[in-house]
């Protein structure tokens, strides 16, 4: 049996001033469907084998997670809050544990909840490629060809040849690269980007963590066993969860494990996580500006100009590679190639605030 462990806890700093910690990206309606968390929901429903979903979020949107789920018809086995915000590493790991207490053999399906992937059917025959691998203790990820030299993302070194099936193994994992880096991986061709999409036992996981993250696993365990029901909420307690090392699951396990492979994602996929990603996927890609809202670009390349202040129009000209995002209480003025560094801004303003 495969559990789809929806992760929605992150508040998409990199999008600051539009994403904000109180409604992220994720929960955003677009335009004629639903969002992408109920897109990402949705996704593994009704599919063979698949049970009811773990969400993990936190306290400030379980409200909102309890709704797009019903409205969507989806019963979820447990709604997990995280008493803070520890990436999502812990998440992973308190997901796996909460699993394997009642379903020792369960496999894990983590997904992102802030990503496109428009083919639902496709994404499920990729992930079932998988479930074999998954079984024989594996963990799974799913790879994308990179076309750029991408530093958002984790990229994963191909191994020998094919394991089985569509699976390979992994030679290497690299998180979030610096950019030379990138650039020889992306020359070097043997090279796929994770799609950010794990699938493995979960008591697979618990042993890697017990390998390579250890420290995370005695303090979340408890904060597990003493999770408290309020509603229809499952909150894990606070006093050992204070405690835990924040860290995302790449770096804590996917760096340094040697049971990993992948299976290349047979389906269109894209995570809007910066600006960058907004300006490319909204026609930047061919160089030119890329305006949204009540704006005007004179004679500028390589930049987005978007603003959601009604009443106030901005005008740039002559600009090269920039990102200007305008909202009633904040500016943002920065050098696209800087996109990733929103978040360096949005936690020096926290710890001003
Ligand atoms: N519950 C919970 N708690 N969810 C979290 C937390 C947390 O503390 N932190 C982040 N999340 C959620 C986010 O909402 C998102 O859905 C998902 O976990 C991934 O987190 P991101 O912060 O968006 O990760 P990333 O984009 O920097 O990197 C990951 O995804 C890339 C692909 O999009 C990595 O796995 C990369 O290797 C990968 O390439
Ligand atoms: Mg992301």
């Amino acid at each position: 049996e495969i559990f789809p462990v929806l992760l929605c806890g992150g508040s998409g700093t990199r999008l600051w001033p539009v994403s904000r910690k109180s409604f992220p990206k994720q929960f955003v309606p677009l335009a004629g469907q639903g969002t992408l968390f109920q897109a990402a929901a949705g996704r593994m429903q009704g599919a063979e084998g698949v049970k009811c979903p773990l969400v993990l979020t936190n306290s400030d949107f379980r409200f909102i997670v309890a709704e797009q789920l019903a409205a969507e018809g989806i019963r979820p086995s447990a709604i997990l809050i995280e008493p803070a915000a520890k990436n999502t590493g812990p998440a992973i790991l308190a997901a796996a544990l909460q699993l394997v207490a009642e379903h020792p053999e369960a496999l894990m399906l983590v997904m992102p909840t802030d990503h496109s992937i428009p083919d639902a059917e496709a994404f499920r025959a990729t992930v079932a490629a998988g479930v074999p691998r998954a079984e024989a203790g594996q963990i799974v990820t799913f790879g994308i060809r990179p076309d750029r030299p991408e530093t958002g993302y984790g990229w994963i070194e191909l191994g020998a040849a094919p394991v089985d099936g569509q699976a390979q193994k992994v030679a290497r994992f690299v998180e979030k690269p610096a950019l030379e880096a990138a650039q020889a991986m992306l020359a070097e061709g043997r090279y796929l980007w994770n799609a950010g999409i794990f699938l493995m036992q979960a008591k697979a996981l618990i042993a890697a963590f017990e390998a390579h993250a250890a420290d995370l696993v005695a303090p979340v365990a408890q904060a597990v066993g003493e999770a408290r029901k309020d509603l229809d909420f499952l909150r894990l307690a606070e006093a050992p969860w204070e405690g835990v090392r924040d860290i995302s699951v790449d770096y804590a396990v996917m760096e340094k494990a040697a049971n990993i492979e992948v299976v290349p994602l047979g389906a269109a996929w894209s995570d809007l996580g910066d600006w960058n990603a907004v300006w490319r996927e909204n026609g930047g890609a061919a160089g030119g500006a890329v305006t949204q809202g009540p704006v005007t670009a004179i004679d500028c390349e390589g930049t987005l100009l978007r603003s959601e202040v009604e009443g106030q129009h901005v005008v740039g000209i002559g600009l090269t590679d920039l990102v200007v995002v305008a909202m009633p209480d904040a500016v943002l003025v920065a050098d696209r190639s800087r996109s990733q560094d929103v978040k360096t801004a949005v936690a020096q303003l926290k710890a001003r605030s």
